[in-house]
């Protein structure tokens, strides 16, 4: 298959990749016919995929608005993904046109195509990088030009630590951020569970090891214990829609059917 133009030299343009799964479920541009035919077979095995992944967007906007609310003018997105409608920068400029916002994704078509979008924006940039490389991406000459982390700040991982293993260490990695960050920062977290899940999630769940980068599903006692010695803001670890939905009509009668835990958490001291 021939690589398009947006695409970069020596992307495997055979083997599904998770950023591209989740643009073509987002309605996105940027994915391949390997990508749409898996994204299709997870979508057969649990039809409210895609409705999840418009959920996690949603969230996404709601963390950030509350924490710009919060005074919060930087930020730092991880497992930022290829740009989509209402991306972080676009919602810190609504409120904040200085606003900061650094990208990280491992996966180099996020990358370069975060780049094309933008050039000409002084105060948002894109690395690649793995989430686990944390000194790395502290290090990062774009990281050290656009970010003052003696003031707070807000880490985004939101739908990111599923991908990362047990041995890597997941809860290690926000324990990380967590001792950097200055007190008044705050971290949000989306991760896939199996908490309240029907068995066909967990069927299509295994679907996901075909890509670089298979899913973990967690409890919801492992997604606690991920944001320890941070102290959540209210209305907790919960099912996505159930976070300050911006009315309660955007509640779902079932939320658990989204199949993921979000929380926004405060570093205090
Ligand atoms: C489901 S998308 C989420 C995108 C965005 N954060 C959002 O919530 O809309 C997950 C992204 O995480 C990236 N990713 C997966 N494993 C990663 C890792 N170890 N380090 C950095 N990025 C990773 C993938 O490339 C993909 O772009």
């Amino acid at each position: 298959m021939e690589r398009p133009s947006w695409a970069p030299e020596g992307i495997d343009l055979d083997r599904p990749s998770a950023a591209r799964v989740y643009d073509y479920f987002l309605g996105g541009a940027h994915n391949f016919a390997v990508d749409r035919g898996l994204a299709e077979m997870i979508a057969g095995m649990t039809p409210n995929i895609g409705d999840t992944m418009r959920a996690n967007r949603s969230f996404l906007r709601r963390a950030v608005r509350f924490m710009l609310a919060e005074g919060i003018d930087q930020f730092l997105d991880l497992g930022s993904g290829i740009p989509t409608v209402g991306n972080v920068h676009e919602v810190v400029r609504q409120a904040n046109p200085e606003g900061r916002v650094v990208y990280v994704d491992v996966d180099p078509i996020a990358v370069s195509h975060s780049r094309a979008i933008l050039d000409d924006d002084e105060h948002t940039v894109a690395i690649q990088a793995d989430v686990r490389e944390w000194d790395r991406i502290l290090e990062a000459p774009e990281t050290l030009r656009l970010l003052d982390l003696t003031r707070p700040v807000g880490v985004l991982l939101l739908g990111v630590l599923h991908f990362v293993p047990d041995a890597d260490d997941p809860a290690g990695i926000v324990a990380r951020i967590r001792d950097v960050i200055a007190p008044g920062s705050y971290v949000a977290l989306v991760n896939a569970t199996d908490a309240d899940q029907p068995p066909e999630v967990i069927e299509a769940q295994k679907l996901s090891s075909r890509t670089g980068t298979p899913i973990f599903l967690r409890s919801r006692e492992a997604l606690a214990a991920q944001h320890a010695g941070l102290t959540p803001v209210e209305p907790g670890l919960v099912h996505l829609p159930l976070w300050r939905p911006d009315s309660p009509v955007d509640v779902d009668d079932h939320p658990e059917r989204f199949g993921a835990l979000g929380v926004v958490a405060r570093k205090d001291s």
